[in-house]
């Protein structure tokens, strides 16, 4: 039986996951892990240069292998990237870890927050408020599935931070 130390955040892209992440691995005085920026390490290269020469799928494989990884280990807060959630196993080995959360925003709020970046692959390939709808309309019941999801349009990180925390400490 895994200790259930960690703190695991999901959700779509722009929904503040990393940022959240890192103040309450401060707030619980865990280490902070954002699973992007491993894959960025470990690979020596950006996602968005992932995604061109080795594909969407190659990409999903090193987030797989990341999951099977860290969810062994614990006393972490993990910020997963917005596409964990497409496999299912990947939801379920962190819940075994853990407290699991989906952090949720209209699409309006999202587009507001990713505007003016350009890393994201996914983004890029036209319009972006166009992609957002879609990726979102296609990813919304396996968001939805998470146990725990917790809107944050109307919320600052801060205040997103201590709802998990105090959830957290129970
Ligand atoms: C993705 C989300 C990104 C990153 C990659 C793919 C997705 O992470 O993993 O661009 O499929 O939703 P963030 O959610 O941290 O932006």
């Amino acid at each position: 039986m895994k200790k259930m130390t960690n703190i695991v955040i999901f959700g779509f892209m722009g929904t503040g996951k990393t940022t959240v992440g890192q103040i309450l691995a401060e707030k619980t005085g865990k280490i902070f892990l954002d699973m992007d920026k491993i894959i960025e390490k470990r690979e020596k290269r950006p996602i968005s240069a992932i995604f061109e020469s080795d594909g969407e799928a190659f990409f999903r494989d090193l987030e797989r292998n990341l999951v099977r990884e860290l969810s062994e280990k614990e006393d972490q807060v993990i910020a997963t990237g917005g596409g964990v959630v497409l496999n299912a196993e990947n939801v379920s080995d962190f819940e075994k870890t853990g407290l699991v959360v989906c952090l949720m925003a209209r699409p309006e709020t999202i587009l507001a927050r990713v505007a003016s970046q350009t890393h994201r692959p996914l983004l890029e390939e036209g319009d972006k408020a166009r992609r957002i709808m879609d990726i979102l309309a296609a990813r919304k019941k396996l968001y939805e599935s998470i146990p725990w999801t917790l809107w944050t349009d109307d919320l600052s990180s801060a205040e997103v931070a201590e709802a998990i925390f105090r959830a957290f400490e129970g």
